[in-house]
């Protein structure tokens, strides 16, 4: 069974305008990208987002193009492969699904000249990839691990999960935290990126993580509804994960918990927001970085920086989260288990408002 979820990223073209220049080499580029970096240059906007987003739900088709800019403020045009299949295994095949951003931490922008050189897209730290899955070539059904039950046996699930969870010290711990913690009142939404899928077999650990993460962000929306007078229902609970079944949804949306696509997550995160995020498979600290300074961010824990090790992560830190974090949050603690890997709370401090 994989847990994984397939992307697939295709050609791309530079299409510059006259005057326009692509990088020479990859120590040109990564120069580049370092010292843009170091400076106050922005690497995401909403906005820039945005507009990628507009193309995706236009629903390009396969020989279709996305453009995105790249951080040199020239275009590249991706090519829209949607509908491609390759051979799989014996009776399995690839298909390549809708295209999908896929955001590059910095770390990763550099350490792409191992394995390539495409100097004509070094400066995009947005790509279009897609989303893709695997299914028996035959049947043309899905080839996946992913557990399907009726709706009714989804949602007693997760609630029995919820109890687990509130029934845990951890959930004592985290709780007892952050009613000590100060959240300022205009917090009015949770985001949770990347906690998984609850649709795998009983007893697998990732469907127990999964669903405690869940219950954490209904857990946190009790704790502000309760701090702010039990008449307030308005604390919007999202959660944003391109991994989530049909299963997910029917448990989720039955505790009002609002399935947002990718890359919408990062367009609602603002400072008025709680975001969890807990091992994401994508640069959440970096991406968040760039666009909010949420009132509180529990996410794994950002360390002084260590040479080397970030290359390998996934959601690595940067000197921009760095800063960010070190400058202007306060750091508590967040018990680490099988659930909660490596996990801290951080706190915006009032300066920051
Ligand atoms: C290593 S798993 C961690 C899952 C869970 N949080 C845990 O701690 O077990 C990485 C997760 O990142 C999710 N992910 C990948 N791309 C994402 C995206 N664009 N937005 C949100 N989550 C994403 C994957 O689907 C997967 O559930």
């Amino acid at each position: 069974m994989s847990l994984d979820l397939h992307l697939w990223c295709g050609f791309s073209h530079w299409a510059g305008k006259p005057g326009d220049e692509m990088p020479t080499s990859a120590a040109e580029a990564i120069s580049k990208i370092k010292e843009w970096h170091a400076s106050s240059k922005p690497f995401l906007t909403k906005e820039a987002i945005r507009d990628i987003n507009r193309q995706i739900n236009q629903n390009p088709k396969k020989g279709d193009k996305i453009s995105v800019v790249g951080l040199d403020g020239v275009r590249v045009d991706f090519d829209v492969e949607t509908g491609k299949t390759f051979p799989q295994q014996r009776d399995k095949e690839y298909v390549v699904g809708r295209p999908c951003i896929q955001f590059y931490a910095v770390q990763h922008l550099e350490d792409e000249f191992k394995w390539n050189d495409d100097l004509h897209r070094a400066y995009c730290n947005m790509r279009i990839s897609h989303l893709a899955s695997i299914r028996y070539m035959r049947s043309k059904e899905p080839a996946s691990g992913y557990k399907s039950e009726p709706k009714e046996s989804a949602i007693q699930r997760f609630e029995k999960n919820i109890k687990a969870w509130e029934e845990s010290d951890h959930c004592r711990q985290v709780m007892a935290t952050l009613a000590a913690a100060y959240i300022p009142q205009d917090v009015d939404k949770i985001v949770g990126f990347a906690c998984g899928t609850m649709a795998l077999a009983a007893g697998v650990p990732e469907q127990r993580a999964s669903a405690f993460q869940h219950a954490l962000l209904l857990t946190l929306r009790s704790l502000l509804e309760k701090t702010r007078g039990s008449s307030d229902k308005d604390i919007a609970c999202y959660a944003q994960d391109p991994i989530y079944t049909s299963s997910d949804s029917d448990a989720l949306e039955a505790y009002q918990i609002k399935i947002v696509d990718d890359p919408d997550g990062f367009l609602i995160v603002d400072d008025s927001s709680i975001l969890l995020s807990c091992s994401p498979n994508i640069p959440v600290k970096q991406i968040v970085t760039e666009l909010a300074r949420p009132a509180i961010l529990i996410w794994n824990k950002v360390y002084p920086e260590v040479e080397g090790d970030d290359f390998a992560r996934t959601d690595p830190d940067s000197s921009r989260v760095r800063e960010m974090i070190f400058n202007h949050y306060d750091e508590l603690p967040f018990p680490s288990s099988d659930d909660f890997f490596n996990m801290a709370i951080y706190v915006r401090r009032a300066s920051l408002v």
